[in-house]
């Protein structure tokens, strides 16, 4: 009873730890602040420029740091985006100054500050991508399958693996 109880922590440990390999292997949610450490303000910020540095994926949030006595922050299409229009908005994310977003879609999201700060650049669009497949796609067309091409980052969950079967074998032989 004993040895099962050992066995059976050890197996809960070893598929925890995968768990948090896969995390790291395929990358949790990340946070991203807009605008960096200036946050979400007027004038100081080229946002097209921020936007452009950031690697956004499917469950990702946005974090918009502003004054609320002056800014907010609006969920719009592409077309209000670009004309900074803020009338019929999709989404208003405005709480209090401090503001998150989570990205469900791997799609372009818009958003902006109403109050006229939009014309003067308090603006973002964010492109959210889908997590990449295990498997980089490749380029050319319908490669052969090769047996050696396992991407490097998948050793760690190979190592895992073959851990926990270790520990599934012990568990069987004990039990
Ligand atoms: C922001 O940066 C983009 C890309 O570098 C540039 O094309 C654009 O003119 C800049 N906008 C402003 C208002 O400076
Ligand atoms: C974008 O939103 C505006 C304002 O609600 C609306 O008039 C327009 O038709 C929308 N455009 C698209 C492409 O959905
Ligand atoms: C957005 O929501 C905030 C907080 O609920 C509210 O104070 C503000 O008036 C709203 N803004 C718009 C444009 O609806």
């Amino acid at each position: 009873m004993e040895k099962w109880s050992v066995s059976t922590t050890t197996l809960a440990a070893s598929t925890a730890v995968m768990g948090w390999l896969l995390l790291v292997v395929m990358g949790g949610p990340v946070l991203h602040k807009v605008g960096g450490s200036r946050g979400w303000i007027d004038h100081d910020v080229n946002y097209t420029e921020w936007s452009s540095q950031q690697h956004v994926y499917v469950g990702d949030w946005l974090l918009f740091m502003f004054d609320k006595r002056y800014f907010n922050v609006l969920e719009v299409n592409k077309t209000s985006y670009e004309k900074c229009e803020e009338r019929d908005f999709m989404k208003n994310v405005t709480r209090g100054g401090r503001d998150v977003v989570q990205l469900t879609e791997a799609k372009t999201y818009y958003f902006l500050s109403a109050g006229g700060y939009c014309f003067h650049g308090m603006k973002v669009a964010v492109n959210v991508q889908q997590h990449q497949q295990p498997a980089e796609p490749s380029p050319a067309p319908a490669p052969a399958p090769s047996s050696a091409a396992v991407s490097p980052a998948f050793w760690p969950s190979i190592v895992t693996g073959v851990w926990i079967m270790v520990a599934h074998v012990k568990l069987v032989l004990m039990g």
